[in-house]
């Protein structure tokens, strides 16, 4: 352990968490009256996943929930971020509680806080009820109604335990992954159906904002995953492609959150996509404008941008992510099994930069995810000398504290993730965790940057 990077230290009371989501570790897909999500259907339909994989087990935590909460005592956070499977509490998206449901979070909730750990609840972390995205899904007004519904259930009933909530995961993903690119479930690829899912989860998220509130909750927040986006050249279509790249990842979001406007740039990143949209109204920016008590950031890597022609020429067939620019290699430093380059100030760089851009309208900050999937080997004994893990998670905090030195006021870090567990499109060939699961057995094995972050956290308790 002695060869260990040493700890970069944060301020007293600064929350050190861990995180995970419903769909990528619970399993018990049909268990205790749970429905099925779109992540069920999405996984379950051939060519979708790499090699078929499905969230039908995966880390089983459903029934090993205690087991899990062992592991994150004895790893000394001060709180877990997880998320509720909204199919589990009503299986068809509105209608009546499913009291099983409710109840696995209200035990889960109870064994956290028996831990001396503080819940962190994400209310969408993608499972959609699938009855709701038949009836549109996110293209639709009605799922963030019916989103809100939900909320105001979990919320009575758990919101006197749970301290902090989140309303939305990473959004970009929900509407542009899961209605442009198609590489997440439902698996669209439209033109104007991203953008309206984009806007519905932010009117969703809005209203339950209101339901939170009205629970009288102590913390509400969303989480967004703002990219960094670096330009290939200083040539003027390079830099034209980078305004296009963070209209689409960023300010559709920040922009209406915490500007309370549409980003100035839409109409030249979408063109007819948007200009000939009907699906907002008077209210709706007041509505997603309400002031947060925190702003959750999942931060993993820069983005390098370059101009490229429309990928689709025909204007009708477009779809909202074909913009015309394209990711290109960020040449010179390591890359994680995701392929994802290791550039830690960039997360400095990001922070300072929404910070200079909202100033005193941008909530204090939790890091809801940061975290590597890497080519973990196994020793003989079952341990994971994950140093590169290590290595990743130790200068992107040493980063995050820069940040917080150039007046960034951040309040806690998550590290993504507890447990290796189900990567989306990608499968289980993906690691991110910093406790090893063994798919076969089921066994969880604390690897090295398990042990280095329990250090970390010890020695900022002194
Ligand atoms: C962000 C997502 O919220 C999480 O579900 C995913 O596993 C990680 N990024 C890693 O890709």
């Amino acid at each position: 352990m002695s060869d260990f990077p040493s700890f970069p230290s944060f301020p007293p009371g600064f929350v050190f968490g861990a995180a995970t989501a419903s769909y990528q570790i619970e399993g018990a897909a049909n268990e205790d009256g749970r429905g099925p999500s779109i992540w069920d259907t999405y996984s379950h339909t051939p060519g979708r996943t790499d090699r078929g994989d499905t969230g039908d087990v995966a880390c089983d935590h459903y029934h090993r929930y205690r087991e899990d909460v062992a592991l994150l005592r004895e790893l000394g956070v001060d709180s877990y971020r997880f998320s509720i499977a909204w199919p589990r509490i009503q299986p068809d998206g509105s209608g009546p509680v499913n009291p099983k449901g409710l109840d696995f979070y209200s035990r889960l909730v109870d064994e956290l806080l028996e831990a001396g750990i503080e819940p962190a609840a994400t209310l969408y972390h993608w499972d959609l009820p699938q009855a709701l995205e038949d009836r549109g899904g996110w293209r639709v007004r009605e799922t963030a109604e019916r989103f809100a519904e939900y909320t105001a259930i979990v919320a009575e009933h758990l919101g006197d335990r749970v301290p902090r909530w989140i309303t939305l995961n990473e959004p970009w993903c929900s509407a542009f992954l899961g209605y442009s690119v198609g590489r997440h479930a439902p698996g669209a690829q439209e033109g104007t159906g991203a953008l309206a899912a984009a806007h519905h989860l932010l009117v969703g998220h809005g209203l339950a904002v209101k339901a939170l509130r009205a629970a009288g909750v102590r913390e509400v927040g969303i989480t967004l995953n703002p990219d960094w986006n670096v330009p290939a050249s200083d040539s003027d279509a390079d830099l034209a492609a980078v305004v296009r790249a963070d209209t689409l990842h960023n300010l559709v979001w920040t922009e209406p959150l915490f500007a309370s406007r549409y980003p100035a740039t839409e109409e030249e990143t979408w063109g007819e996509l948007i200009t000939g949209q009907n699906f907002r109204r008077e209210g709706d920016l007041e509505l997603i404008g309400q002031p947060l008590d925190f702003l959750g950031v999942n931060y993993y890597r820069p983005i390098v941008v370059a101009a490229a022609p429309h990928r689709e020429a025909d204007p009708a067939k477009r779809v909202a992510t074909d913009n015309r620019y394209t990711e290109v290699a960020y040449p010179g430093v390591r890359h994680t099994a995701m392929n994802w380059p290791v550039v830690p100030e960039t997360f400095t760089d990001l922070l300072v930069a929404m910070k200079q851009r909202y100033g005193d309208a941008l909530p204090p900050v939790h890091i809801t995810e940061n975290g590597s999937a890497e080519h973990d080997t196994v020793d003989a004994d079952g341990t994971v000398h994950d140093t590169d893990r290590v290595e990743y998670l130790s200068s992107h905090l040493t980063a995050l504290r820069a940040a917080m030195d150039a007046g960034v006021d951040v309040r806690g870090y998550y590290v993504w993730s507890l447990l290796d567990n189900f990567e989306w499109a990608l499968g289980y060939a993906k690691r991110f965790g910093i406790v090893r699961v063994d798919y076969d057995t089921l066994e969880r094995t604390p690897k090295d940057s398990y042990r280095w972050y329990q250090q970390l956290i010890a020695a900022h308790r002194g």
